[in-house]
């Protein structure tokens, strides 16, 4: 018997996407499933958004969508078409954020890895509740996995936060 040929498939193999990152109108030829986070770091070089377990579980690729923070692991680009997407690259404009500085005052920046994660989360945070209790702040870095296990001064630096924020710094 005579092989037949397959029928040849017909699917997208790259599309349009559309999207604000940090401010800025992004455009780009991608393919449908591409993952925000790969899109991030390989297509636009934002590499402050870090890769590592890949799975939703350690928080360090974690942006703000719509203001809301997302496991861009977990994000497929196309979920985020049209949308605005901050990454920690954007967090300070222009000046050192609030967040960071109290981050570098308060010991709360410890490896660079889990850092930017980190302070996506709790601007997140911050922004939605400017006077979070204790309890608050615990639930919402509680997507942020720090192996170091050194969350004191984390915490501390999220309270200082707080304060900063007040002083208008
Ligand atoms: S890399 Fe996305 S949660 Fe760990
Ligand atoms: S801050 Fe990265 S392991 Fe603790």
């Amino acid at each position: 018997m005579k092989d037949e040929a397959l029928p040849l498939r017909k699917f997208a193999a790259v599309s349009d996407w559309t999207a604000e990152v940090n401010g800025l109108p992004v455009r780009l030829a991608i393919a449908p499933a591409r993952r925000l986070l790969d899109v991030i770091r390989d297509d636009l070089e934002l590499t402050g958004t870090k890769r590592s377990c890949e799975i939703g579980r350690c928080g360090a690729c974690m942006v703000l969508i719509d203001g809301r923070p997302a496991n861009a692991c977990l994000t497929m680009a196309y979920q985020c078409e049209g949308r605005p997407i901050r990454t920690i690259e954007g967090i300070a404009d222009g000046a050192m954020h609030p967040v960071q500085r109290a981050f570098l005052e308060e010991g709360g920046y410890q490896c660079g890895y889990c850092t930017p994660g980190m302070v996506v989360s709790a601007t997140a945070l911050l922004d939605a509740n400017p006077d979070p209790s204790p309890e608050e702040v615990e639930e919402a870095l509680s997507g942020n996995l720090c192996r170091c296990t050194g969350y004191g001064g984390i915490i501390r630096a999220v309270r200082r936060a707080v304060e900063l924020r007040r002083e208008g710094n």
